[in-house]
């Protein structure tokens, strides 16, 4: 079904992540017949270009991030690509961006630039009458790097748009699992009345990734996974396992719920959180190579602990932990379930826990373990099993168009739809709560603890669990 008709301004058209996510997005949303065949996408950037040489950048970029793409409709959509050179702290093309916008249609203005240029661009599309109140701007993470900055800068979105036209970006939000999660805890009657710490030992959230920081040691020398992943993708995924159910699936209802789990967070002890960062092994540099900063202190994996302290989850921990250059790239949120609490069976050392694994990538899907009796005449023998419910098996690789996060997200905005979207002070509150964590190891001498590139994290990380008696699940 094709959204309504749509000028999309693209700020920061020629970057790694327009190239990458946004451009090669559209045009799948343009194979999937969504984007209406008068919509226009235009691209702002400093550089000089002509549309042309816009389209032949866009069409090398599709080329090179999304080559399984059908090419058969490549030069229709790139007709509805323009560009415009803009200088984003001078006067230089905004004139030129105002007539190029049509009247009657929805107007969405994408920041994909450094968060230092937020508020010139937001003053100047206010300042040259380009937005207008039906007008919505898309905001990139990082957004802000602690609770002042993320302060101002709200402060500085605010002076110019309200809240219901800021879309602040978590692509974690847009990936198709992490919706399901709420289809899974909300509209089955199986799951919600067992969703408690009665009934949860814990839960373990995972988003282990291969790649290192090669190529953009820079911004996450600066940063680290605390910055990076905990503060939004981890927190958002904790958000929507640990919620209340809310009265309708609305975007404030939603943020809501988000935003009281986040308030409801413990500040994390010392002694309850791992940093890490990954060292050279055989022919895979370490992360001081990578970042070229032979000194650096940064982490590129972290894991915690997280008590949410409210009715339904008091003494059910949360273990969080991301990294990079781990041995294989899983996200994924286990539910283990407490063990039935008296056994009839003959069954003492058997692992009786049920455990719910959502798997988000590489391979979406659900796995649910529950306890059979082991086929054949061997007498009452349990074993575990899963019902698996993988994506790819139910649908057929081919059978179902799994948008990508961003193209769902855009679409969403086009849509004014803000449900999968960070409200300013869940992003605040989420600050709120991780700039203690990173205040004392920056006033910390320690370093982060080593681990191989390739292997599952430190060692420091397996003992967080095993002083619970617990196990972090195999990251395969
Ligand atoms: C980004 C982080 O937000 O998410 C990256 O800045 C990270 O460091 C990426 O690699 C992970 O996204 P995905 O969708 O590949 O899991």
């Amino acid at each position: 079904i094709p959204v309504e008709d749509f000028d999309l301004v693209i700020f920061g058209a020629t970057g790694d992540l327009a190239r990458r996510k946004i451009l090669p997005g559209l045009y799948r949303r343009f194979l999937a017949g969504q984007m209406p065949p008068e919509a226009r996408v235009i691209g702002a950037a400093r550089s000089d270009l002509t549309d042309q040489r816009f389209r032949d950048d866009v069409r090398a970029a599709i080329d090179e991030f999304d080559a399984k793409a059908d090419r058969s409709q490549l030069d229709a959509f790139l007709d509805q690509l323009h560009y415009v050179a803009i200088d984003a702290k001078g006067t230089g093309g905004w004139d030129s961006l105002r007539d190029m916008m049509r009247p009657g249609v929805v107007r969405a203005f994408y920041f994909s630039v450094a968060p230092s240029l937020f508020g010139d661009l937001a003053q100047r599309l206010s300042e040259y009458d380009i937005a207008d109140q039906n007008s919505r701007i898309v905001v990139e993470k990082p957004f802000g790097r602690d609770l002042e900055s993320a302060r101002a800068l709200n402060a500085t979105l605010a002076e110019h748009f309200d809240e219901g036209q800021i879309y602040r970006i978590d692509h974690y939000l847009g990936k198709e699992t992490v919706q399901n999660l709420m289809a899974v805890r909300f509209a089955n009657i199986l799951f919600e009345p067992l969703w408690n710490a009665q009934h949860v030992d814990h839960v373990q959230i995972t988003v282990a990734e291969t790649v290192g920081v090669g190529g953009r040691g820079g911004y996450y020398d600066q940063s680290g996974a605390m910055r990076d992943m905990v503060q939004n993708h981890l927190m958002q995924l904790l958000c929507l396992t640990a919620m209340e159910p809310p009265y309708h699936f609305d975007p404030n209802a939603v943020r809501d719920e988000k935003l009281k789990v986040i308030r409801a967070l413990e500040p994390v002890a010392e002694d309850e959180i791992v940093r890490g960062q990954y060292q050279a092994d055989g022919d895979q540099p370490g992360y001081v190579e990578d970042s070229e900063n032979p000194e650096s202190r940064t982490e590129s994996y972290v894991a915690l602990k997280v008590r949410i302290s409210n009715w339904r989850w008091q003494g059910t921990p949360f273990y969080l932990r991301t990294g990079k250059k781990m041995r294989a790239r899983t996200s994924e949120i286990v539910i283990t379930f407490k063990e039935p609490p008296h056994s009839i069976f003959d069954d003492s050392g058997t692992q009786r826990a049920n455990q719910l694994v959502i798997k988000l990538q590489p391979d979406e899907g659900m796995d649910l373990t529950v306890m059979i009796k082991e086929p054949g005449p061997g007498g009452m023998r349990l074993m575990q099993v899963p019902l698996d419910m993988s994506f790819a098996d139910t649908f057929g690789p081919a059978g179902v168009d799994m948008p990508d996060a961003y193209e769902r997200l855009i679409m969403d905005v086009i849509r004014g739809n803000q449900t999968l979207f960070m409200r300013g002070d869940e992003v605040e509150a989420a600050w709120a709560w991780a700039d203690p964590i990173i205040a004392a190891w920056d006033g910390s001498k320690a370093r982060p603890e080593p681990y191989d590139a390739g292997s599952s994290g430190p060692e420091e990380a397996l003992r967080l669990m095993h002083r619970d008696n617990r196990r972090w699940r195999e990251i395969r």
